[in-house]
């Protein structure tokens, strides 16, 4: 991690930032264009910040938001543009990983989508399971819903009781987060939303409990590597008491 951005982020630089990459279909429309060309810029924009988490802040996780389980109510040719972009990106990245130390995993109920889509998922999975395990992972975070995740793992963690694998006893905030999609990665210090909303859409219910939130009228296509230096001197200046007193 360079000394000055180290500096420049205080001591509290996060290990782990998640972003709600919202206000394509804005960013298109104030254009005159078509929805579809918002998500289109704002895939791109996902490789720019990505690569500057990890190479210039020194972030070990990022998870970002890239489609809800909520956005199949969209129009089914926005929906389709999104999934073709998905699936354009990962064949794109499952070359360059092993070059560029990056590891993607999923998070979200992956059974919903289609079988090519789901073919280059399991290959992803597969080429980042080969991977150091320091690299720096990107979760990606497709049909994704934190209330969705939170009764997988319920559903999961009552199989296992009921085979005898678990008891209900046993159940504590560790143990239940291990059957969460987010299983071995820690909670994001830091969440950061643009396009002006203020509110979480179902992302990382679970995860968020004592995350910092970052807020920006900016939209996601527009969102440069400024606002990050901006969302993390914003950190930086928290007082992060965890019900405590500091
Ligand atoms: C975020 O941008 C991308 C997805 C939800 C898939 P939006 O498409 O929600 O953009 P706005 O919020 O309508 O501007
Ligand atoms: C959240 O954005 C989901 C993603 C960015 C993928 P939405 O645009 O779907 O959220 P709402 O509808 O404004 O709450
Ligand atoms: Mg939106």
């Amino acid at each position: 991690m360079p000394e000055e951005k180290n500096a420049a982020a205080g001591t509290a630089s996060p290990r782990h930032i998640a972003i709600i990459m919202d206000g394509n279909g804005r960013w298109a429309t104030q254009r005159g264009l078509p929805r579809t060309a918002g998500h289109k810029v704002g895939a791109e924009n996902l490789l720019k910040i990505a690569y500057y988490c990890k190479d210039v802040v020194g972030v070990k996780y990022l998870t970002v938001y890239a489609f809800s389980t909520e956005n199949w109510k969209r129009a089914t040719e926005e929906v389709n543009v999104i999934m073709l972009l998905l699936d354009h990106y990962l064949h794109e990245f499952i070359e360059v990983m092993a070059r560029d130390h990056f590891r993607i995993c999923f998070f979200g109920d992956l059974s919903k989508l289609s079988p090519k889509l789901k073919k280059i998922a399991a290959r992803t999975d597969e080429v980042s399971n080969a991977l150091p395990k320091d690299y720096c992972r990107l979760n990606l975070c497709i049909n994704y819903g934190g209330r969705d995740e939170i009764l997988r793992a319920a559903r999961k963690y009552a199989a296992d009781c009921a085979q005898g694998i678990r008891t209900p006893e046993e159940l504590d905030e560790h143990l239940f987060s291990t059957y969460l999609d987010s299983d071995e990665v820690p909670d994001p210090e830091l969440i950061i939303r643009p396009s002006g909303e203020l509110r979480l859409s179902n992302f990382l219910l679970w995860q968020c409990a004592y995350s910092e939130f970052y807020f920006t009228d900016t939209l996601w296509p527009d969102f440069t590597t400024d606002e990050i230096d901006r969302a993390i001197a914003s950190y930086a200046k928290r007082n992060r008491r965890f019900g405590g007193v500091k």
